[in-house]
């Protein structure tokens, strides 16, 4: 059998005849038909108040740090387990970052730990759903509201996932969408910033058109555009666009195989977990997946090992992340030192399998069987 590879980029078919029609429009670089068209989608489906096509998931959410006005000294609040974007964004604005440990279940931030947290230098709560799992959405907005500082959704992960029959990106004051190739659904490097207090929807589109009203000029509300605030250049070029809209209207589709594939891991994994040799994903049950993740805890110690066992059995599987509050920029830009135990002991026992649509039951099968030899070897050595 050939290899079983990591994580392989999903094309539906459209793709390059959509970026073909784009002749037709004459428009390749961002606010064109497929823009729009992607937008659309968004708004009615992840039922927000605005939804601006971005380059990353990183753009999105240094827009997001822009909006929120972040000035040096601010604090934000988040989980350090989780990608650098999520606090490289604001930092690039000088704020101080606030790690807080993770959930032993779902690895998210820990809601019962942010509100000691809070000072007044406190801007803002930044969320991840990791692996597409919702974090405790009801207990961390009411702790925002309270201390009225606004909730951001790191929702890289989360395209179509739900807490309590509400999509993820539709909870924060602001959320953000990575379509990077090897998110569920992609445009090679793309994302999207969501918006659901409307108070930030002009500032947004000022802030992705390099710092100018050019949105206004578009719609025929002003003559001329012109440098009206600070920004950049966000916006999602229709090359980019036409490629996600056609993945992005197949959306439930690629979401029920990805689960599919999630949910056969998760039966064969059934028996290590009994056996003491592992931990499955936990899901709560205000929580509906999107397949985005399948991941397993093991011991830290046979980690290294396992995934040494799996390479040399032709299966390619990862871990991530480095902690944050442990990395060398990380610490710098801290607002102190951390002790963060449950964050670290995860991120050094934590393993990602193969999840992808190329994928079928015979090559999870064959993963499952390679566990089971590995467990075998090490008898009682790999309890947990
Ligand atoms: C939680 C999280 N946030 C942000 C990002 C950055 O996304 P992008 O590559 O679209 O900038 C990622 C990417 O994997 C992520 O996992």
């Amino acid at each position: 059998m050939n290899k079983i590879i990591f994580n392989v980029p999903h094309i539906v078919g459209n793709e390059l005849k959509n970026q073909n029609s784009l002749k037709k429009y004459k428009k390749f670089s961002s606010n064109g038909y497929y823009t729009n068209k992607c937008r659309s989608w968004l708004i009615k489906n992840i039922k927000c108040e605005d939804a601006l096509l971005v380059k990353s998931c990183t753009a999105a959410l240094e827009m997001c740090a822009l909006l929120i006005d972040i000035k040096p000294g601010d604090e934000i609040i988040m989980p350090s387990f989780t990608f650098v974007s999520t606090a490289n964004a604001f930092t690039l604005r000088g704020a101080k970052i606030v790690f807080v440990d993770i959930n032993k279940d779902t690895l998210n931030i820990d809601e019962k730990l942010i509100e000691e947290n809070i000072t007044k230098k406190t801007k803002a709560i930044v969320v991840v759903h990791y692996a597409g799992v919702s974090c405790e959405m009801d207990k961390i907005k009411k702790i925002a509201k309270r201390y009225k500082i606004f909730l951001v959704e790191d929702a890289a992960q989360a395209i179509l996932s739900k807490y309590k029959n509400k999509y993820l990106g539709s909870f924060g004051d602001l959320a953000t969408f990575s379509f990077h190739e090897t998110k569920n659904v992609h445009c090679g490097e793309g994302g999207a910033l969501i918006i659901n207090n409307k108070k930030f929807i002009k500032k947004a589109y000022i802030i992705k058109d390099k710092g100018t009203n050019r949105d206004e000029f578009d719609k025929n509300i002003i003559k001329k555009y012109s440098w009206v605030g600070v920004g950049s250049s966000y916006g999602l070029s229709e090359i980019n666009s036409a490629f996600l809209y056609s993945q992005l209207i197949k959306v439930g589709k690629i979401t029920k195989y990805r689960v599919k594939i999630w949910k056969l891991y998760n039966k064969g994994f059934e028996k290590f977990e009994k056996q003491k040799k592992l931990l499955r994903p936990h899901i709560p049950i205000y929580s509906k997946i999107n397949g985005h993740i399948f991941y397993i805890i093991v011991k830290k110690n046979l980690r290294d090992k396992i995934l040494s066992f799996l390479e040399s059995n032709k299966i390619m599987a990862v871990f991530h992340y480095i902690p944050l509050h442990n990395s060398q920029y990380g610490k710098k830009v801290a607002k102190k030192n951390y002790n963060l135990k449950l964050t670290d002991l995860k991120s050094k026992s934590l393993i990602r399998l193969p999840l992808h649509l190329s994928l079928k039951k015979k090559n999870i099968d064959k993963i499952i069987v390679c566990f089971d030899k590995f467990f075998k070897q090490q008898g009682k050595n790999a309890n947990l």
